[in-house]
């Protein structure tokens, strides 16, 4: 709640090109503390010391016109099933690459990500959480090491691996090998992604039954599992 009412006293800053603007603002002092939305930042928070500023770029074109004939229903909302061609990837935070699957969002209620990682390699990630209802990531193609607050060691997510990723807990992506794809989905479809400061992961501790926002986290590993894929939302 702090940080919401510091945001409303913070000077807002508009700016052409959001990613021009923060790399600006690095080299002045300031660190990024805040990006929205993930998918295709418009705005980011940055802070040095005492002052906060606000940076707001204009929007930038995201969904492309569909025909209809592309196009499944699912009860009242679309889904866009065409193959991915490159005009329609934007560049999201942390130089992961996004398609919208439901492009128009129900009415923001959700949002449903094509995200890939073309280059293999470390990536250029930081630890993060995000103020979200759920989110889950279910892993298509290749490979991507991951790391959760106390969840124990960073581990590769594979094809058909699925994280439940409950709100505001700590994690990273750490490297990814060339190419790799998720599906990700979340509530609402638009949310704050904030940096973390203080925890540096993994943490010392492993608290797998830990609750974070009513919710704790699972990972369903699909080799060797004979288990079906089962979501875990327990209360706490
Ligand atoms: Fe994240």
């Amino acid at each position: 709640m702090e940080k919401e009412l510091e945001i409303a006293r913070m000077d807002i800053i508009p700016v052409e090109d959001l990613d021009t603007a923060i790399e600006q603002y690095k080299a002045l002092g300031y660190r990024l503390d805040m990006i929205f939305p993930a998918d295709n930042p418009r705005e980011a928070v940055m802070l040095m010391g005492e002052e906060s500023v606000r940076l707001i770029a204009g929007p930038k074109s995201n969904v492309q016109s569909l025909k209809s004939q592309d196009i499944a229903d699912i009860g009242h909302e679309t889904l866009d099933l065409r193959p991915a061609s490159d005009s329609e990837w934007t560049t999201g935070r942390a130089g992961m690459e996004y398609r919208d699957l439901i492009p128009d969002r129900m009415d923001g209620k959700v949002i449903a990500s094509h995200i890939r990682l073309a280059t293999g390699g470390e990536v250029p990630d930081y630890v993060h959480y995000h103020k979200i209802d759920l989110q889950m990531i279910y892993c298509l193609k290749g490979r991507i090491k991951v790391v959760y607050e106390d969840q124990g060691e960073p581990f590769w997510l594979e094809p058909g691996d699925c994280v439940l990723q409950p709100p505001e807990i700590r994690h990273r992506v750490l490297e990814c090998e060339a190419n790799s794809e998720v599906i990700e989905i979340t509530m609402p479809a638009e949310h704050e992604t904030w940096a973390e400061h203080e925890i540096s992961l993994p943490t010392t501790e492993l608290k797998p039954d830990r609750g974070f926002g009513g919710q704790r986290f699972f990972c369903h590993k699909a080799v060797n599992s004979d288990v079906p894929w089962q979501m875990n939302l327990k209360t706490h």
